[in-house]
Parts: structure tokens; C-alpha cells; sequence
């Protein structure tokens, strides 16, 4: 085999032929559908006559090639195992080609596939060219026109982009509709549905008086599961209306639910697909989370109408350009529907925990990477997460008015074109009147900035100086790192007044808190009439994606705790003081040494419980340990059993030591209310599971039986589900074993719920966890084919960090064993599953061995194009 090539960001070049419009016909049948194109093709005319046309196309059998009618000899043209080349074309033409393609064969679920008895389809990045010979880039953009026939029994509901036109029956029991989409589109945002399906409708009037169809399609048995994504989908509509001036622009929008999906879901024109987990929620079924989860990918899909498919990428290494952007709108959406402040910290405990780590590892790559193998392997955090993080900066250095200008300007000067990340920035430079010239270094620049920061107090002359040093590691391929404009929010906390101090800054006064622009390797902010000994509240709201070393004492970050003005950086001082804590006892683990709970942090969650106040999620936030995931990102070399021992020991201390108050806590947020995903609600469950949580670390029989209790409630799955996963990440054979029985039995039938039922399993701390993997790949409901499934499973147990890193290798030869069948099968969810694997490099000897070693068995197999990428890299 050889080894598959790169795609260089350098060697851009517009498409030689552009196609104009696009009339496809479908003749589905499950192993040789039929698919005819018509592609109105023009040169560019930056080509000269008699450049030949290049068509992707992919594991298609073709049938036929015409050219204006013409028949094509196979002397004609040139087809290899990534498309056609056809020389001497005229400079406007009319392409007609039929091809066969077998969708119940497609594991890979990209192009058309099968997922249970429907048809459907996944196009992004590169799926289009495996339904068709297509120029399958984002920068050939056409209308379309589609007719889908099918088995009027079998495919009663016949979906694709756009507009139905027309309908009708054909002969043998088929029918067939038409479809047109009147929006120039890219191929990778074609769709296409159809089976038994029945759709929940509702509508939307826009801002401008039009009246739009809503539709959800789903499986029957689902039909009672669509309320909270119609309900989102309204919600993200008239906010994209307020916010951004977005209104949109079909009379028609669709969603439609499939079991079998590689992602959460797709923003294809007019009818977004989705992963049943990221569209269906019930409260029997769905947690909270699940719930929120719902809402802002609805949101997401919903918002990419605009950022992405009206203005689209012009190739993708501009990934960013839709995604960071989009992610950032949903990012703001989720945040106005409920609890701004809980919304940002979880965004920044994930990102903090997953995006640094892959930017510490050997795929890091920048926001816009300069080459690529698989681009379906840079659908990554750095490109979603990291993204949306220069934007919110770009939002916050624009400011929200020149922002939502510059925004204004981007969609109508660029409006049905194919743009670059220069394109966006441009508006809102031009928006704001700022220079955002070295700001762009974000989007080559791989790595996570450190900034080391250091503080003094002048009590004589009344100043704080602050002094920034910047510094980016190095990464692969990438060796010497530029000075980044790092924006900084900060306020001066007064060690007295305990309030917000008036900045002064070069004479300047700035008003209680303010945002400084660290630009150079090194920078000195003297702060003036500052009148009383400040604690520094640095990067407030984490205003850029950096890590920052504040040498805070103890007593500093438990007066922010308490003190600070900004409820983010109260709970980043929590976790400041947890980690000190925590390090202290990984070093005691490490050296054998009697483990000391530290009592500023008992006093301080003591204090937390005490005064309970304000918003229950925030507290319940505060009252959270960082992640083992996120105690390892700290560390340079990774002790996963120190870790763990050493969280451990911290909750068990907090949960013996407050005992009484978690009991209370627990008690008063008991509710009977029914049912509904609100802010307020979600935030008084959280409170009270936390409280479980704890008691759950000291058990006696009595707590025990507040779990069970709340398990046989089964008010929502909320709780239920926390109430299991306590029992069962307990030693509590005896109470755990037959819940998890009947929860089984319960649920046989509903595959997201059996999807919480495995994950679970695999991720209890005890010893069995593997062999427990091992049997339930064994289960009837398990399948390597479902992505959900493999998730829940095999992504879960990599998770469960004490035994997926066992010292006799076994967690990582399961992973691995995996991937390696799973590359046969669908090579983007093996490329997705390997990748705890990868980062071995900050593990001890005996581990990193063992990790290597896995690797290179999977080196050592015919590997798709995306694995065998993530693996060199790995192994470089
Ligand atoms: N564009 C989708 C989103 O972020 C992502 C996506 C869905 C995707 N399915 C995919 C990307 C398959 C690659 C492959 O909303
Ligand atoms: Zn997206």
C-alpha cells in the first residue's frame, strides 16, 4: 500500500470547472441504487481552454459518462480510485453520468447508507463523492434539483434539500418526489432521507412576516421524544433574528433523527440530520444534560444556515471559519437560555481538560492547520473549541456593537461565496477600526500560550505592578513560537473592602475591571492610586485560551472564592485551591507519605455549603473537584494512581468532615415539581447530586438507601441515572447488581438509554471494569457498527482512567483491538476511538511501552487513510 498523501493550504487553486446547477436522481434499493447526474459545468476563467476536469468520485461503479449528450469511449476519459479525468472539454457543457452504489455495505457512514430500515445520507467533508462524480470541494457552489424514488411501502417518506416540487406514483409499487433547493450550495451539504418516518410539525413566523414549516422526522416509536428540539429550534430562530439580524430563509426546515451517525449532526440546507442522541430527549430517557446537550446542537445546526451554508469555506482548511463561529453562536445562545455563568464554566472545564491536552500532544495543529491527510480528522477541539474561543475573543476586542457590525458586514458582502478565516477577520477589523493584524497568529499557531504572571504591591506609592511573560511550547512541526495578542480581563480585588478597586492604568482610569493586551514576549502594567493591598482577579471569564501560573497563596484564592465579583473566576479560584491541595497529596501518594486533608479547602467548602446562596448550579459547580482528566492535564508526567487516590482521599475527607451539611443540602432540594429542563431546575438536581455524591464516598446504610431510593423514585433519569451510577461505582453488589438488572430490562428497548446503561458499567473504578467491556461487546444491544454504541462502550471505559491505563496493558490492547476492527469497518470512529492512545508520551516508562506498543500493532495492519494518519503522528 502507499502511503496516502497530503493536501497543502499553499497549493490552493479555484476549481478549474464550476458547476452552476445539479439534477440528481435517486433510484434507491438497498444494494444497487442508481444515481443519475446532470452537472451544468463551466470553466473558470482564471483556466485556459483545454485544462481537463477532474471529478472526485469514490467506490462508485459507473454505468454511463455523456457529455452534451454525447456518450463517452472509455478511451475518453481516465477513472482511478479517486475519480475521473476527462481531457478536451469545451469551455460549457452538460456531464450526464449513472453510477451503482451499495448502501447496506457502507459501514463507513459517509455517502449513502443504510441506518436500520431508512435510507440517508452523510456528506460532509468528503462523503459526496461517494454517491456521485462530483468536484466534491466547498467552493463549487450550485443549486439543486433532486428526485428520489423509492418503494412506496418501504420508503413512504422520500426527504432531500429544499422545496418538494412534484410527486407522483411510478410503476411496481414505487413513487418517487423532487426536490429543489434554490440556494447555490456546496455538495457537502446535499441530503437526502428516506423510509418509514413520521414527522411532528409545528412553524415558525420570521421577523419579516413569513410563515415557515417546521418539521421533526422520526422513527414512530420516537415520536413522543421531539418537544425539547421543536421547542429549541423556535428558540434558536428568533434568536439568531435578535441577535444577529438572521432570519431564515426557506419555507420549509427539517430535522430528521438517525440511530447510525458518526457526529452529533449536520447542517445540511434545509434538513439537518442528527444523531438521534443529539435530537431526541424525553425526562424518563434523557438527563439534564442530555436535554442541554439537545438544545445547543438544535442551535448549532439551526445557526449554521448562515455561518456556513449561506457563506460557506472556500476549502477546508477554513473549517474554523463555520465552526469556531458557529460554535461561538450556540456557545452565546445556550448561555442567554440559562445560567451564563454555568454555561461558561462548563465550556472551559471541557475545553481546559480535552482541547489542551490535544494541543499538548503530537496532533496538535493550529485553528487553521496548513495540511492535512484525512480532513475528516480535523474535526477536532481546536478546530470547534479553540476556534470559538478567537472568535469570542475577536467579540470581546471588537467590542458587542462593532462585533455584530462586522458580522452584519461578513454575511452581506460574502453572501453565497466561499470564504477564508482573512475574509471574517477583515469585516471585523474593518467593523471596528482595529488592527487584528498579529491577532491572526491565533490561527497558525499550534499550542496552548503559558503566561506567567507576578504581582507586587507599592504600598508607599500606592501601585501594582503586573508583570506577563508569554511563552507558547513548542509542537510538532513547529518549532519557534510568535508573541500572540493575548487580551487579559482583570480586576484588582481589595484584601479589605473585599470589592472591585478603580483601575488606573498609564493615567488612564479603566473603571472597576478591565482588559489589557499583553502583545510582547514581556510586559509591565503599573497600576496607580491603588489604595489599598489588591488580591489580582486575572483572566476573568478565561478572556483567552491560555494557561496561566499565578503564584496565588492559599489564602489569596479562598478570598477570591468568596470575594471575587466575577462568579467564573470564583469558581477558577475553588479549583486553583483544590489543585494546591490535590498536588500535595499526589506527592505524598507518590512518596509513601500519611495523606493531610488541607483545611482551608474543608473550611472553604464549609463555607460554600454554609452560605448556599445565589445560583444553585454555580455552587454545585464550585462544589466539584477537578476531573482526574483534568488534575493529569496539570501535571508534566501523568501518575494516574496518584491521581486518583489523591481525589479520592480529598472527597472522601470533605464528605466525612461536612457530613451533616451535604445531608442538608441533599434534603432541601428535594422538589416534586414536574419535570422541566429549566436553568433553575437542572441547577437544583446538580446541587443536589453533588451532595449524593459526596455522601456516596463515606457510605453507611442510610445513604445507601437515599441513592436506592432515588433510583426506584425514577422521577427522571436525571437522577435515576446518578443515583445507579452511584450505586454501581459503589461496592454495593447487593443493591447495584439487581437495579442494574431492572434498568436493563426496563430500557431493552430504547437504544440511548441502553447507551447510559453500558457506559455506566465501564466506568466504575473497580477492578472488573475490562472484563465487563469484554462481556457487554457480547450483548445483544451492543453493535461495532452503531458509533453510539462504540461511544458509550469502548469511549466510555477509556475514560475510566485507573483501568483503562492497568498496568499489564490489557485496557490499551482493548482499545486497540478495537480500532483495528473497527478501521475495516468505519475509519473516522476508529481514527476518534485510538486516541487516548496517542498520548503516551506523558505517561510513565512501563505505560508509554505498552502504549507504543499498541500503536504499533495498529501500524502494523492495512490501515485507512484516517488511522494511518493518527497513528504516524502518534508515533513521530
Ligand atoms: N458540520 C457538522 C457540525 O459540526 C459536523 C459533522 C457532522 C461532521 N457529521 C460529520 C464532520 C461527519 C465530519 C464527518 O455541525
Ligand atoms: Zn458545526
Amino acid at each position: 500500500m502507499s502511503a496516502p498523501q497530503a493536501t497543502y493550504l499553499a497549493d490552493y487553486r479555484p476549481p478549474a470547472y464550476r458547476v452552476t446547477h445539479t439534477e440528481l436522481a435517486f433510484e434507491l434499493d438497498p444494494s444497487a441504487t442508481r444515481v443519475k447526474a446532470g452537472l451544468q459545468l463551466e470553466r473558470h476563467p482564471e483556466y485556459e481552454a483545454g485544462e481537463s476536469l477532474w471529478l472526485d468520485g469514490e467506490q462508485l461503479k459507473l454505468l454511463s459518462l455523456a457529455i452534451d449528450g454525447r456518450v463517452l469511449g472509455e478511451h475518453e476519459y481516465q477513472l482511478n480510485e479517486q475519480g475521473l479525468s476527462i481531457a478536451n472539454v469545451p469551455e460549457r457543457f452538460l456531464l450526464e453520468t449513472e453510477v451503482e452504489i451499495s448502501p447496506e455495505d457502507n459501514t463507513a457512514l459517509e455517502g449513502l447508507y443504510r441506518s436500520g430500515s431508512m435510507f440517508c445520507t452523510q456528506c460532509e467533508a468528503e462523503g459526496f463523492r461517494r454517491i456521485t462524480f462530483y468536484p466534491d470541494r466547498p467552493d463549487v457552489m450550485a443549486t439543486f434539483s433532486t428526485t428520489v424514488i423509492g418503494d412506496a411501502t418501504r420508503d413512504p417518506v422520500l426527504l432531500s434539500n429544499g422545496n418538494p416540487t412534484q410527486r407522483g406514483e411510478l410503476a411496481d409499487g414505487r413513487h418517487f418526489v423532487t426536490w429543489q433547493d434554490p440556494h447555490p450550495k456546496p455538495s457537502y451539504l446535499f441530503a437526502l432521507v428516506a423510509g418509514d418516518l413520521h414527522r411532528v410539525e409545528d412553524s415558525f413566523t420570521t421577523m419579516s412576516g413569513r410563515k415557515v414549516a417546521l418539521e421533526i422526522w422520526v422513527e414512530k416509536e420516537n415520536l413522543g421524544k421531539t418537544d425539547h428540539a421543536m421547542v429549541s429550534l423556535k428558540h434558536a430562530m428568533r434568536w439568531d433574528e435578535q441577535t444577529y439580524g438572521r432570519e431564515y430563509d426557506l419555507d420549509l426546515f427539517m430535522i430528521v433523527a438517525v440511530n447510525d451517525f458518526n457526529m452529533g449532526a449536520m447542517e445540511n440546507k434545509g434538513l439537518n440530520i442528527f444523531n438521534s442522541a443529539a435530537v431526541l430527549a424525553h425526562p424518563d430517557t434523557a438527563t439534564d444534560a442530555a436535554f442541554q446537550r439537545v438544545e445547543s446542537i438544535v442551535a448549532h445546526e439551526y445557526f449554521h444556515n448562515w455561518s456556513g451554508n449561506r457563506v460557506t469555506c472556500r476549502d477546508w482548511f477554513q473549517l474554523s471559519l463555520k465552526e469556531g463561529f458557529t460554535v461561538f453562536r450556540d456557545q452565546s445562545f445556550s448561555a442567554d437560555m440559562n445560567s451564563a455563568a454555568v454555561k461558561r464554566i462548563e465550556d472551559v472545564s471541557f475545553f481546559r481538560t480535552a482541547q489542551f491536552a490535544e494541543d499538548a500532544g503530537p496532533t496538535a495543529h493550529p485553528v487553521r492547520p496548513d495540511h492535512y491527510i484525512q480532513i475528516g480528522n480535523f474535526y477536532t477541539l481546536t478546530i470547534y473549541e479553540k476556534g470559538a474561543e478567537l472568535v469570542r475573543m475577536l467579540y470581546h476586542l471588537a467590542g458587542p456593537e462593532a462585533f455584530r457590525q462586522g458580522s452584519d458586514l461578513y454575511f452581506a458582502r460574502f453572501d453565497g461565496q466561499a470564504v477564508t478565516i482573512e475574509d471574517f477577520v477583515d469585516c471585523m477589523a474593518e467593523a471596528s477600526g482595529q488592527d487584528f493584524s498579529q491577532f491572526m497568529r491565533w490561527y497558525g499557531q499550534a499550542g496552548t500560550p503559558e503566561i506567567d504572571a507576578h504581582g507586587e504591591y507599592d504600598y508607599a506609592n500606592a501601585e501594582y505592578r503586573l508583570i506577563l511573560r508569554q511563552r507558547t511550547p513548542a509542537t510538532p512541526g513547529q518549532l519557534d513560537k510568535q508573541a500572540l495578542h493575548i487580551p487579559i480581563r482583570l480586576g484588582l480585588v481589595g484584601s479589605k473592602s473585599g470589592s472591585d478597586l478603580p483601575l488606573t492604568l498609564g493615567g488612564q482610569s479603566l473603571g472597576s475591571e478591565s482588559v489589557i493586551h499583553l502583545c510582547d514576549d514581556e510586559q509591565t502594567f503599573v497600576f496607580t492610586d491603588v489604595h489599598e493591598a489588591p488580591v489580582v482577579s486575572l483572566l476573568r471569564g478565561q478572556s483567552a485560551p491560555v494557561k496561566l501560573h499565578m503564584p496565588y497563596s492559599r489564602e489569596d484564592l479562598a478570598f477570591l472564592l468568596v470575594n471575587d465579583s466575577d462568579d467564573f473566576n470564583r469558581w477558577d479560584a475553588g479549583q486553583r485551591l483544590s489543585m494546591l491541595a490535590l498536588e500535595d497529596l499526589i506527592a505524598a501518594h507518590r512518596n509513601g507519605v500519611e495523606k493531610v486533608m488541607d483545611s482551608r479547602l474543608s473550611d472553604a467548602f464549609r463555607q460554600l455549603l454554609e452560605e448556599g446562596s445565589g445560583d444553585k448550579a454555580v455552587l454545585a459547580e464550585m462544589l466539584t473537584l477537578p476531573s482526574e482528566a483534568y488534575i493529569a492535564e496539570q501535571q508534566i508526567r501523568v501518575d494516574v494512581d496518584a491521581i486518583h487516590a489523591a481525589r479520592e482521599f480529598v472527597r472522601q475527607s470533605l464528605a466525612r468532615e461536612l457530613r451533616d451539611l451535604w445531608l442538608a443540602v441533599y434534603q432541601a432540594n428535594q422538589s416534586d415539581e414536574p419535570y422541566a429542563p429549566t436553568a433553575q431546575q437542572v441547577g437544583q438536581r446538580q446541587l443536589k447530586n453533588v451532595a449524593l455524591s459526596y455522601l456516596m464516598s463515606q457510605p453507611d446504610d442510610g445513604v445507601v438507601a437515599l441513592a436506592q431510593r432515588q433510583f426506584e423514585a425514577a422521577a427522571n433519569m436525571t437522577d435515576v441515572r446518578h443515583a445507579l451510577t452511584l450505586l454501581v461505582h459503589g461496592d454495593h453488589e447487593a443493591v447495584s447488581a439487581p437495579a442494574l438488572k431492572a434498568f436493563g430490562h426496563k430500557w431493552a428497548h430504547d437504544p440511548l438509554v441502553m447507551d447510559q446503561w453500558f457506559n455506566i458499567q465501564v466506568t466504575r473504578p473497580q477492578a472488573d471494569a475490562l472484563d465487563r467491556v469484554r462481556f457487554l461487546m457480547e450483548h445483544p444491544a451492543f453493535s461495532l457498527t452503531n458509533p453510539n454504541k462504540v461511544r458509550a462502550l469502548i469511549g466510555g471505559f477509556a475514560q475510566n482512567r485507573i483501568n483503562f491505563h492497568r498496568l499489564d496493558g490489557e485496557g490499551y490492547r482493548l482499545v486497540a483491538d478495537v480500532v483495528i476492527e473497527l478501521n475495516r469497518l468505519n475509519p473516522e470512529i476508529a481514527a476518534r476511538i485510538i486516541t487516548p492512545l496517542t498520548r503516551w508520551q506523558r505517561f510513565d516508562e512501563t505505560r508509554q511501552a505498552l502504549m507504543k506498543a499498541e500503536l504499533e500493532r495498529i501500524q502494523a495492519q492495512p490501515l485507512s487513510a484516517n488511522v494511518y494518519e493518527v497513528v504516524e503522528m502518534a508515533l513521530a
